[in-house]
């Protein structure tokens, strides 16, 4: 007998997708629970016994073999498992496995780390803002930047009338700096920039909770169990 757990638990650990992503496909209708559409959030199911229905699809109560992709994202790439506009996505980059999906994401020009798992609980713990996954970016933007405009970033400046978190900036040159920031909201460095009247030209991540790449640019490695274990903790 397998655990009473919440729905959109369920279907994160099956490795269909992240929990919120999950409480997403539920509130949209996608999902049945023994041949019934469940839109309501906080259902409690038991995986073994009870039919659960994503897209149609059913899920598999039994683990899945779980599996941790690091891509090094180049230019040009939408962070999608599909795109309605046929761009060209990520999921290109990576071997061919069902159920993969990229955690949090990258701007189609924004180069760097990127991880793809089919890990839904991990995906959950390293996307949601109260676990403050560290990021690191070198950014490169359009004009000289002063140290106060720096100070300003590194203090927080309101983006959507919200304030960001204080993050550690060092400069590579006058137009070149490098953040480490927690939070991971939508296009949050660029928004950060543009905050200061600055675009940025390039962004490329670099680190990603204490992961570093190692790999070409395109190419994409599993984790090695140590780093696996490191995030999982
Ligand atoms: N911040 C951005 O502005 N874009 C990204 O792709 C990632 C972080």
């Amino acid at each position: 007998m397998s655990p009473r757990i919440r729905l959109h638990k369920a279907i994160a650990q099956a490795g269909i997708a992240s929990r919120r992503k999950a409480e997403k496909l539920i509130a949209s209708g996608k999902v049945k629970v023994n041949g019934k559409i469940v839109k309501k959030q906080g259902v409690i199911v038991e995986p073994s016994r009870d039919a659960i229905e994503v897209l149609g699809g059913k899920i598999s109560p039994f683990a899945k073999r779980k599996y941790y992709f690091l891509l090094n994202k180049p230019v040009g790439y939408v962070t999608t498992t599909k795109d309605p506009r046929r761009r060209k996505t990520v999921m290109e980059l990576i071997p061919d496995i069902k159920g993969l999906f990229p955690v949090g994401r990258l701007d189609k020009n924004t180069t760097g780390l990127l991880l793809i798992t089919n890990d839904g609980e991990l995906a959950y713990r390293l996307t949601h803002p109260k676990f403050e996954i560290e990021k690191v970016y070198n950014a490169e933007v359009d004009g000289d930047i002063t140290e106060s405009e720096l100070k300003k970033l590194e203090k927080g400046v309101y983006i959507d009338g919200k304030r960001t978190s204080p993050c550690k900036i060092k400069i590579l040159n006058k137009a070149a700096v490098q953040l480490r920031i927690h939070e991971g909201r939508k296009r949050q460095v660029r928004r950060m920039f543009e905050a200061i009247g600055y675009r940025v030209l390039k962004l490329d991540r670099i680190e990603y909770a204490g992961i570093r790449a190692g790999i070409k640019r395109g190419a994409c490695r599993k984790l090695r169990p140590s780093e696996i274990k490191d995030l999982k903790e």
